[in-house]
C-alpha cells in the first residue's frame, strides 16, 4: 500500500452545493487555479448534469487547469455519466465520479428499489464509465448507515466492474472514529480487491466528527480523503481540507503518511474562497482562523516569545501567514502590480485588462495608500465591470447619525444616467431604497453582513446580501474602502445577477 495519501478537493462540488455558496464561472474558474497551485490531487469540479452553468464551468475547468485530476459528479443513470465526460473528458487527467445511496433508507425511500436493482445499477454505472474513462471512482452513498454484508457484496462487484477509486462516504456525518476504522479495516479483510483500488472517505460535519472520522479512516488504510476548503459542504459541510492535510503533516510522526499539498497556499486559498462564498471563517477555527496563531494569555505569549514551540504546534509560515506582507501604493507601476497578482493566483492575460485593473487599483490606492494582498484578492474576487445591461454606481451620498437617514445615488447602465433618493430607519435601507428608485425595482434584503478583510481603520469592507426578488433569490457582494459604498455595490450586485438571470430564463423560453 502506497503511504501517500491524496487530497480530494470537493470545494467547487459539494462545498458549493451549501445554500447561499454558490459562485460564478470566473470564480470557480479562478478557485480551480488556486487549487492547483495548492497541489491537490483531485478537483471535483461540479456535477455536470445538474445545470448548463455547472456543465461548462466543469468543462471550462478541465479545459484550462492542469495538474490535478479533474473529476465530474454523476449519479448512476447513463445520461448523466454521459454529460460527465463531456464535462470532463478535455482534462488532463479525467475522472468519473459516479455514486448510488446503498443503505436501506435510500434503496427504499430514496431510490424506491430493491437491493438487487441497486446492485445492478451500480454495476452498469460503474461499466458505463470505464468505457469512456480509465480513472472511475464509485461512492457507495450512506456506506456507514448501510448493511455490512450488503456492503462488501456492492463495493466488490464495482471494483470487479472496473472503478479504480471506491469512497466510503460518511453521507449523513452520523459514524464515530472508532465505527470507522472499523468498517474501513472490514472492508479490507471482506472485499476482494480492495487493496488493489485507492480507499477514498469523505465524511460529513454534522456531529463535529469529520476530521477525525477521515483521519480514522486514514489510519486504518485509506487513502484519499474528500474534503472542502474552511470545511464548506451540504449542511454542517465536509472535512475541512486544512486540517485533514496539517493533521497528517503535523502529525507524520504518528501517521508515517505523506500528503502533496502546498500548504503554504492554504491561508490564500481560504480567504479566496471565504470571499467568493460569502462564507466567513470563525476566528477560532483551526488553522485558518483569525486567532488560530494568535496568543493571548502572557504565559503563553512570553512562551512563543522564548520558544515558538512551547505553545505553537505549528509553524504560521507552513500554512501561509507571514510577517513580510509586501505593500503596493500609489506609486507603483503597471509591472509591479502585474507581479503581486501573478504571484497571488490572478494573472492578468492581456494589457487591457491590466489597464481596466491597474485604474481600480489607483482609485484603492488613493484612498487607502498602502494596499496589501487581502486589498489586491478583494479587489479581484469583487467590483467587476458591469456587463451590457447592468447597473453600476457613478455616485452616492448617504446622510446618517442622530438625523433620520437618507441615500442619494447615480446609476449608469448601458451609458445612460439614472438618479434615486431614499431613507431608511438606518443607512442601509436608505441607501437600498435609493436604488430601487433608481432601478424601478424592489427586492426585499433577507441577509446583510459586512466585515474588513484587513487589519486597520482604513481596512476594506466587504458587503454580503441576499436578495430576493419576486420568486428569485441571488446573493450580492461588493467591496469598498467606504463600507456605505461597500454595501450599495453588494445591493446592486445582487440585482444585477437577478436581471441577468430573467433575461436567461427569457432566452431559454424562445
Ligand atoms: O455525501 C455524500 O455521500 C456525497 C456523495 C456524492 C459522495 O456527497
Ligand atoms: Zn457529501
Amino acid at each position: 500500500m502506497t503511504d501517500r495519501v491524496l487530497i480530494f478537493d470537493t470545494t467547487l462540488r459539494d462545498g458549493e452545493q451549501s445554500p447561499g455558496a454558490s459562485m460564478d464561472r470566473d470564480q470557480k474558474l479562478t478557485l480551480a487555479k488556486q487549487l492547483a497551485r495548492l497541489k491537490v490531487d483531485v478537483i471535483e469540479a461540479g456535477f455536470p448534469i445538474s445545470s448548463p452553468g455547472d456543465f461548462n464551468a466543469v468543462r471550462e475547468i478541465a479545459q484550462t487547469v492542469r495538474g490535478p485530476i479533474i473529476a465530474g459528479l454523476a449519479r448512476a443513470r447513463e445520461e448523466d455519466i454521459d454529460a460527465a465526460w463531456r464535462a470532463v473528458q478535455s482534462a488532463e487527467r479525467p475522472r468519473i465520479h459516479t455514486f448510488v445511496g446503498t443503505s436501506d433508507i435510500h434503496v427504499k425511500y430514496q431510490l424506491r428499489k430493491t437491493h438487487d436493482e441497486v446492485l445492478q445499477m451500480a454495476v452498469h454505472a460503474v461499466e458505463f464509465a470505464k468505457a469512456r474513462c480509465a480513472d472511475v471512482e464509485f461512492s457507495p452513498m450512506d456506506a456507514t448507515r448501510t448493511d455490512r454484508p450488503y456492503l462488501v457484496e456492492v463495493v466488490a462487484a464495482t471494483i470487479a466492474a472496473g472503478a479504480t477509486t471506491v469512497n466510503i462516504p460518511d453521507t449523513v456525518g452520523y459514524t464515530t472514529p472508532w465505527e470507522m476504522h472499523d468498517l474501513i479495516t472490514h472492508l479490507r479483510e471482506n472485499v476482494p480487491g480492495m487493496d488493489a483500488v485507492i480507499i477514498s472517505v469523505h465524511c460529513h460535519d454534522d456531529l463535529g466528527l469529520s476530521t477525525a472520522n477521515s483521519l480514522a479512516a486514514v489510519h486504518a488504510g485509506a487513502r484519499q480523503v474528500e474534503c472542502a476548503v474552511n470545511g464548506l459542504g451540504e449542511r454542517a459541510g465536509n472535512a475541512s481540507l486544512e486540517e485533514i492535510v496539517m493533521g497528517l503533516k503535523t502529525r507524520r510522526g504518528f501517521f508515517g503518511l505523506e500528503v502533496g499539498t502546498e500548504t503554504s497556499e492554504i491561508m490564500r486559498t481560504s480567504r479566496m474562497v471565504s470571499s467568493f462564498s460569502g462564507f466567513l471563517v470563525a476566528p477560532n477555527k483551526a488553522i485558518v482562523g483569525d486567532n488560530a496563531f494568535s496568543h493571548e494569555s502572557g504565559i503563553h505569549a512570553d512562551g512563543v516569545i522564548k520558544e515558538r514551540t512551547t505553545f505553537e504546534i505549528m509553524d504560521p509560515q507552513d500554512v501561509g501567514i507571514s510577517e513580510s506582507a509586501i505593500t503596493l501604493g500609489p506609486r507603483s507601476g503597471r509591472a509591479a502590480l502585474k507581479k503581486r497578482l501573478d504571484d497571488l493566483g490572478y494573472p492578468v492575460e492581456s494589457p487591457e485588462k491590466l489597464d481596466v485593473i491597474y485604474q481600480r487599483f489607483l482609485a484603492l490606492a488613493d484612498r487607502k495608500k498602502q494596499v496589501h494582498d487581502e486589498d489586491l484578492a478583494t479587489l479581484m474576487q469583487l467590483n467587476g465591470a458591469a456587463s451590457a445591461g447592468t447597473y453600476s454606481i457613478v455616485s452616492l451620498n448617504v446622510v446618517a447619525g442622530t438625523t433620520t437617514p437618507t441615500a442619494e445615488v447615480t446609476l449608469e447602465r448601458d451609458g445612460e444616467e439614472m438618479r434615486g433618493s431614499g431613507v431608511g430607519n438606518g443607512p442601509v435601507e436608505a441607501v437600498c431604497s435609493a436604488i430601487d428608485a433608481a432601478t424601478g425595482l424592489s427586492g426585499t434584503l433577507e441577509d446583510f453582513s459586512v466585515h474588513a478583510v484587513t487589519r486597520g481603520r482604513d481596512a476594506i469592507a466587504q458587503a454580503r446580501i441576499r436578495l430576493v426578488m419576486e420568486d428569485r433569490e441571488a446573493i450580492g457582494r461588493g467591496a469598498d474602502v467606504d463600507t456605505m459604498l461597500a454595501s450599495a455595490k453588494a445591493y446592486l450586485n445582487g440585482v444585477n445577477k437577478l436581471i441577468v438571470a430573467e433575461r436567461k430564463a427569457k432566452i431559454d423560453e424562445v
